[in-house]
């Protein structure tokens, strides 16, 4: 049976989100806009908005790639606020390439909020295209392909309280390859 080694445990992302939501708490006032990016930050905005003293407005965006591999993006969802004249973070699970990330926050800038910075669950750094200024980062993660805690293989995954490592070549043969190991609670290092 494939196994996909632990990143990081369900106590170290409880410790981790909660800290930004103390940072972010710092950091602004209530009526803050976090914007997050269905659908894989929506388990850490989930906690992150449960870790935080201030209240903030919630909002989310869609983007859909153009073609496979093209780092090209649309926005499919937008958003219902008018962020103009507000604060605002773009709350996102993983930057791996920059490129969504770039798309992003080119158009939300466009739309002249007061502030805009990054809250990132995760940092990708060794796979980076183009540059990204992140206010806020959970871990930084090697060059692996992360599944858990919102991230999904095919749709797989997202609802675990952890992150693993998963190969994509063993994923690609069989998206539910890690199910009985991650689900499956018999390996106590997985135990959140
Ligand atoms: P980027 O445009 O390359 O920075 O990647 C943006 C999106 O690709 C992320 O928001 C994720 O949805 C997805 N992605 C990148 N790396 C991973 C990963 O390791 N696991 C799951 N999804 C990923």
């Amino acid at each position: 049976m494939p196994e996909a080694p632990l990143l990081v445990s369900g106590e170290e992302l409880r410790t981790g989100v909660a800290e930004l939501g103390r940072k972010l708490s710092a950091g602004y006032d209530d009526g803050v806009v976090l914007v997050a990016v269905l659908k894989g930050s929506v388990v850490f905005l989930a906690d992150l908005v449960r870790a935080m003293t201030i209240t903030p407005l919630i909002d989310f965006l869609a983007v859909s790639a153009y073609g496979h591999g093209t780092g090209r993006v649309r926005l499919v969802k937008d958003l219902d606020t008018d962020i103009g004249g507000r604060h605002v973070v773009l709350v996102e699970d993983i930057v791996d390439t920059g490129l969504t990330l770039a798309y992003l926050t080119a158009e939300l800038a466009q739309r002249d909020p007061a502030s805009l910075a990054i809250c990132t669950l995760l940092d990708k750094p060794a796979r980076r295209i183009l540059p990204a200024e992140l206010a806020f980062v959970g871990f930084e993660v090697p060059d692996v392909f992360v599944i858990g805690y919102g991230l999904d293989f095919a749709g797989r995954y997202r609802n675990l309280q952890l992150l693993a490592a998963g190969d994509l070549d063993t994923l690609a043969a069989d998206p539910d390859a890690y199910v009985a190991q991650l689900y499956g609670g018999s390996d106590p290092r997985l135990a959140s």
